[in-house]
């Protein structure tokens, strides 16, 4: 582990939700941070300005690879202590009979694919005994999903987690801690306004849960608390 006020993170998907909150909340505590977004502007813009210089922006559009090629090459010679894919998306609450191949295929690709690619890109910049995390959910747990709905959504971070279980498997002597880590229910564009927890409550204890976790080896998939949720 770095010294406290010289840890670095790239964080992917930073534009607004949890992202923004979790690059801000890691440049507030000295990390340095890049984060990414696929626009101009905005409030990552605004953060970034407000952090002087401890959070840079970078661009990627995630289910790019030559994208995230791109920014592996812009990139190299850095040396990250937490890589955090953030990045995903939800297209509503359809029964799966009425989900189409294209919506079926977008989200799939955007939720499980591309964030381990993004993971298998990156990796080389993470330092041995680094962290490689990805935002996944509770709804992903198979054996937790006994509510109706979301089917889509649900399966895609099934198969998110399912895919950084075979990744931990392949990269198990590299020295990296591996987290899947569900945020609890956000009031965000994804987790809507009747969610509970606001991520100015939720991202300072998955921030917790990331430093306690530093150099613990292995792959975890943790709630905010730090509890491991149940595959
Ligand atoms: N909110 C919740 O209750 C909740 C609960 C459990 C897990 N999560 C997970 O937490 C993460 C963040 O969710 P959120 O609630 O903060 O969602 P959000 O407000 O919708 O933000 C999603 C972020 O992902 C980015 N993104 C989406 N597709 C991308 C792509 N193809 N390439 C690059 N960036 C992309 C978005 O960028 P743009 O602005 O460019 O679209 C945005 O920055 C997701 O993995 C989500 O599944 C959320």
């Amino acid at each position: 582990m770095s010294p406290m006020s010289n840890r670095r993170a790239l964080v992917l998907g930073a534009s607004r939700g949890l992202g923004l909150v979790l690059a801000d909340e890691l440049a507030r505590r000295d990390w340095q941070v890049i984060a990414t977004t696929r626009r101009s502007g905005g409030e990552l813009q605004a953060s970034a300005d407000a952090r002087n210089g401890q959070l840079t922006i970078e661009h990627v559009e995630m289910t790019s690879p030559e994208q995230l090629t791109a920014l592996r090459e812009r990139l190299d010679g850095r040396r990250l202590d937490l890589l955090f894919v953030n990045a995903a998306i939800d297209r509503g609450n359809l029964p799966i009979g009425e989900v189409s191949t294209d919506m079926f295929t977008e989200v799939m690709i955007t939720n499980a694919l591309s964030p381990l690619r993004a993971v298998e890109a990156l990796r080389s910049l993470v330092a041995p005994g680094g962290t490689v995390a990805v935002m996944s959910s509770e709804q992903g747990s198979i054996s937790r999903n006994t509510e109706d709905g979301y089917d889509l959504y649900k399966a895609a971070k099934a198969a998110l987690n399912q895919l950084m279980r075979s990744y931990a498997t392949r990269h198990a002597g590299d020295g990296q801690t591996k987290l899947l880590i569900d945020p609890g229910h956000n009031r965000t564009r994804l987790g809507g306004p009747d969610a509970p927890l606001d991520p100015r409550e939720s991202i300072p204890a998955v921030v917790d849960v990331l430093e306690a976790q530093a150099g613990a080896p292995g792959l975890q998939f943790l709630d905010l608390h730090g509890e491991t949720v149940p595959w």
